[in-house]
């Protein structure tokens, strides 16, 4: 999604915002703008569709000097990816950048065009820039005309303003789209997030819903929704400079593939110590309740839809799973005693954000399970269940996958052992089981040659299926997801005794199907849905252990062999394939791992 950025320095502010907007790339974009004030107190800006390098040529010809600015990368929402769309919007002596969506624009248009206000874009952000600059033209200071102009903003966004004229002010608002000001040392910065003002600066105030805050060198002054001061902490974030860098790996996902074996070891360092679990629930007692809602969205949604397995396997508890696009409007009703958790990487997805709001009040419990402790999900939860999994800078998630899995596996156990289906000993051998994690993950890296090799024949592919039956059912569907996100062929992921009801009419020798299957109790069944489609001239891409290589690898086109393990692990271990299968094979397709098209990072609008 958007990106923004705000410098009031010390320096010449063009590099230093295209800097910060590479930092946000992550969040996918599709084309950029800064603008900054010069030392003449004079307002201009720069735009360029695409690639931030585009922009970088542009100020290479067109440069932009000043220490004061703004910048945005765009994720289009109203209006296609031009020049014209391109933020920052300019109204008068006005510039603006914004994220996410102001949903009553149609409505302020024709207000300002009534007005005789002629619009030059097909944003709903020209909007905002307009109504600031018809304040300020009645007479209304920079501040005024923004707080006038936020009261008649409805929908979820964040904000920064410049003004012509004020080379010492920015105005940043949040509601709905987090918002961080940097402090640095007589420089004052504003971000999407704390990423992008790493190098400048690791002390970081982070905007409350509906704050509003006017910045110069000297500092923030922070106003809350009804205008009153407001006194927000500054914080000391622990964020490395490096966080945003491959560290010598060619992008992101493989850093982040690769870093999978330490981070499952910080989740079950957080949350497992000796024999016993430490994952503090808060109010949340297991015994207690009687039905678990899950929600959330994308690779999340899958992580929920595996902890379903295993709640209900271990603990005997009944779990409901949404994605929360559908969750927020269908008007669930929740039976008493029932537990609402919601799953996000970000903590900022709308979709959940809007269907936890939803659960307040109606669940006994809203559990966040987030990776952001400052994110908008994190802070309306009742108990905020961290995923440790470091920052997650590549589109397509994995190590933020795993470790949601990894949480949910100590948090399924605590269920069990708390509802009395699981002794202190079987507990003890579980997180037993649990400790493998990490070196069996990293055994399971070892594929990546023979995975470089699947991915070389998948990369011909127009369609790919993949199955798998019980826990690994929810994988499958991950690995669908991973394959279409950066390779961009068409995959679908279903559970293997599904594909006689309908998609095996699709099996033909150009249909490559990867099944997901180890050696576990259902592997049988497994097998006979396999010998279906190779009778009918499939291609069976097996991803098993040994000892499934050797009963039944007989006929597969291809194979990936991996390490034994216990059953409770094997869908967080086959997780690695996964997304290594997907991540070979765009290689092969020579697509953009990291940000694929149309797609972005953290989805903050519905
Ligand atoms: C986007 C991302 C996905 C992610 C989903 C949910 O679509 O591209 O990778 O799984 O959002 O994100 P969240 O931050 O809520 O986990």
């Amino acid at each position: 999604m958007c990106g923004i950025v705000g410098v009031l320095g010390n320096h010449e502010a063009a590099p230093i915002l295209v800097e910060a907007l590479k930092r946000l790339e992550y969040r996918g974009y599709d084309s950029a703008g800064i603008a900054t004030i010069d030392e003449t107190n004079t307002l201009d800006r720069r735009r360029a569709v695409g690639k931030l390098v585009n922009l970088s040529d542009h100020l290479v010809h067109n440069p932009l000097a000043g220490k004061s600015g703004i910048g945005h990368t765009r994720w289009a929402t109203h209006g296609a990816p031009t020049t014209d769309n391109a933020h920052p919007h300019r109204a008068g002596p006005v510039a603006v950048v914004h994220n996410g969506i102001i949903e009553n624009f149609r409505e302020l248009r024709t207000e300002l065009a009534a007005e005789g206000f002629d619009f030059n874009t097909e944003t709903d952000t020209e909007t905002v820039a307009l109504l600031a600059q018809s304040h300020l033209d009645k007479g209304a200071s920079p501040k005024d005309a923004v707080e006038a102009t936020l009261s008649r903003l409805d929908g979820a966004f964040a904000l920064c303003f410049l003004f012509d004229g004020e080379n010492d002010l920015m105005i940043a608002a949040r509601k709905g789209s987090p918002l961080a000001i940097g402090h640095g040392d007589g420089e004052m910065f504003v971000g999407s997030d704390a990423i992008a003002l790493a190098p400048m600066t690791d002390k970081v105030t982070y905007l409350e819903e509906g704050d509003w805050a006017v910045v110069t060198r000297a500092g923030a002054e922070i106003y809350d929704a009804e205008g009153r001061r407001a006194n927000r902490p500054m914080k000391q974030v622990r964020m490395d400079a490096n966080m945003a860098e491959k560290g010598g790996y060619k992008h992101f996902m493989a850093k982040e593939i690769a870093q999978q074996p330490t981070v499952v070891g910080e989740v079950l360092s957080a949350y497992v110590k000796n024999e016993t679990i430490t994952m503090d629930m808060g109010q949340v007692d297991f015994a207690k309740i009687d039905r678990l809602s899950i929600v959330a969205c994308g690779t999340a949604y899958y992580a929920g839809l595996t902890a379903k397995y295993w709640f209900e396997h271990y603990a005997r508890l009944p779990v409901d799973i949404d994605v929360a696009s559908e969750f927020r409007y269908r008007e669930a009703p929740f039976s008493p005693r029932t537990a609402a958790l919601f799953v996000s990487q970000s903590g900022e997805t709308a979709d959940t954000l809007a269907a936890l709001r939803y659960a307040q009040g109606k669940a006994d419990h809203i559990v966040g399970l987030i990776n952001a402790p400052e994110s908008s999900i994190a802070r309306e939860s009742d108990v905020a269940i961290e995923i440790h999994a470091g920052v997650e800078v590549s589109v397509a998630s994995t190590k933020a996958f795993t470790a949601q899995l990894t949480s949910f596996a100590v948090m399924a156990l605590k269920a069990a052992h708390q509802r009395g289906h699981l002794d202190d000993t079987g507990l003890a051998q579980k997180l037993g089981e649990l400790r493998q994690l990490p070196g069996l993950m990293s055994a399971a890296l070892s594929i990546d040659d023979a995975t470089r090799a699947v991915s070389a024949k998948l990369a011909e592919a127009r369609d790919v299926l993949f199955l798998g039956r019980g826990q690994m059912f929810p994988l499958a569907l991950e690995g669908a997801l991973k394959l279409k996100e950066i390779s961009y062929i068409h995959a679908e992921g279903y559970a293997s005794g599904e594909l006689k009801h309908g998609p095996i009419a699709l099996v033909d020798q150009h249909t490559p199907i990867v099944v997901m299957a180890p050696h576990d109790g259902l592997f049988d069944k497994t097998v006979s849905n396999m010998q279906e489609v190779m009778a009918r001239g499939g291609r069976v891409v097996l991803v098993s252990d040994a000892r499934a290589m050797k009963d039944a690898g007989d006929g597969v086109w291809t194979s990936i062999t991996m390490p034994e393990a216990p059953d409770l692990l094997q869908p967080i271990l086959y997780a690695i394939p996964a997304q290594l299968i997907a991540y070979h094979t765009a290689i092969a397709k020579g697509t953009d791992v990291d940000q694929p098209r149309n797609l972005a990072k953290s989805v903050t609008v519905e």
